[in-house]
């Protein structure tokens, strides 16, 4: 079996497993009442170099939902990435939470929201006195497409969102990724562009099951704790929670993880480029490679024991939208086998 599932599917590190195993002694006070989660948030505010209010929970969906029912009303609306996360695969958990503001989908391209696109639904969102009110904007970092946005386009993005004092939430599941390929500071790409609040992911890059969401914009988190607690999220044991967050930040561990996701990904993304049958639409720039294939190489890849998902075709251009096209996702994380990119390779040679 060849694995690129998801980054999901991997192990936990070492070391935040090893702080889970420290932290399973004593009692000590629930709720996130405890020294470690003291601890881990302040590692957070140092990497952000910012004082921030971050709360923990375990699941992607629950800290982008959490999140945007902070910065939403129930009569907003909320603009995101057509191909987004939040506006496609999470049941409509953000409108849930939010007790039900209104997703209004932008399209993107190479997974970034186009600009003109934005400035448009803007434009034409309705704004009479009982219409729905134009509240958020949620941006991917890593994107859908497994790249990056830059600065400068966070900020061009803030800019246009200004234009009706839109708060803005990035959904960091892949974060790390992002701060390991481009060396930058996470507040770079975070507060220092425009960002208010974020999920910052660590469960798909070693930890076991940990997310936070991070305020830089500390006005806008009066309302969180008794949001966490709603909707069952607040966690009693919240200290294991911590403590797979110090594990995981504590000597650059998750930098370091993140690299050498990233690593593998540039080689599988190298090794499939070789052939002309397969096409990449999208730059490898994270832990995510996007391949169209012929649909006869999907099915004796997926014959041979090669595991990965088929993905949506929402922001392919439309000569690949037919049968005898696949188009799949492969994903590398730090615990993957260069040796399963090798025996992907050959295993397509002889295709
Ligand atoms: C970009 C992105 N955001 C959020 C999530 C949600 O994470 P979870 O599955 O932990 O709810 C995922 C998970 O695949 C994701 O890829």
């Amino acid at each position: 079996m060849i694995d690129f599932r998801s980054d999901n599917v991997h192990t936990i590190a070492d070391p935040v497993l090893k702080e889970i195993i420290v932290a399973n002694k004593n009692t000590v006070a629930s709720y996130g009442g405890d020294e470690l989660t003291k601890n881990a948030k302040e590692m957070l505010a140092e990497i952000f170099n910012k004082e921030i209010h971050s709360f923990f929970v375990s699941t992607g969906t629950a800290a982008n939902s959490l999140s945007l029912a902070s910065i939403t009303p129930e009569y907003g609306t909320i603009f995101c990435g057509s191909d987004s996360h939040i506006y496609l695969e999470e049941c409509n958990a953000p409108e849930f939470f939010t007790n039900s503001a209104k997703l209004y989908p932008v399209k993107t391209k190479d997974g970034k929201i186009i600009y003109g696109e934005l400035e448009k639904a803007l434009l034409f969102h309705p704004s009479d006195e009982f219409d729905m009110v134009a509240s958020s904007l949620s941006i991917s970092q890593a994107t859908e497409a497994g790249t990056i946005y830059k600065q400068d386009e966070i900020r061009n993005l803030k800019n246009i969102a200004d234009t009706k004092k839109l708060k803005i939430h990035m959904d960091g599941a892949r974060f790390a990724n992002v701060v390991a390929a481009t060396a930058k500071k996470p507040q770079e790409l975070t507060w220092e562009a425009g960002v208010d609040v974020m999920s910052f992911g660590t469960t798909k890059n070693g930890t076991m099951s940990a997310e936070a969401v991070i305020f830089f914009n500390t006005n806008l988190s009066k309302k969180t704790n008794l949001y966490m607690k709603r909707s069952g999220h607040l966690l009693s044991k919240m200290r294991f929670i911590s403590s797979q967050i110090i594990g995981y930040l504590k000597n650059d561990l998750w930098i370091e993880l993140a690299r050498s996701a990233n690593k593998k990904a540039n080689l599988l993304s190298e090794n499939l480029n070789k052939f002309d049958f397969i096409h990449l639409p999208w730059q490898t720039e994270i832990n995510e490679v996007f391949i169209i294939v012929p649909k006869e190489l999907e099915d004796y890849l997926k014959k041979h024991g090669v595991f990965c998902h088929n993905w949506t075709k929402i922001s392919l251009d439309s000569q690949y939208h037919r049968d005898n096209y696949s188009f799949l996702r492969l994903v590398t994380s730090f615990h993957s086998n260069e040796k399963d990119i090798y025996k992907l390779t050959e295993l397509i040679e002889k295709f």
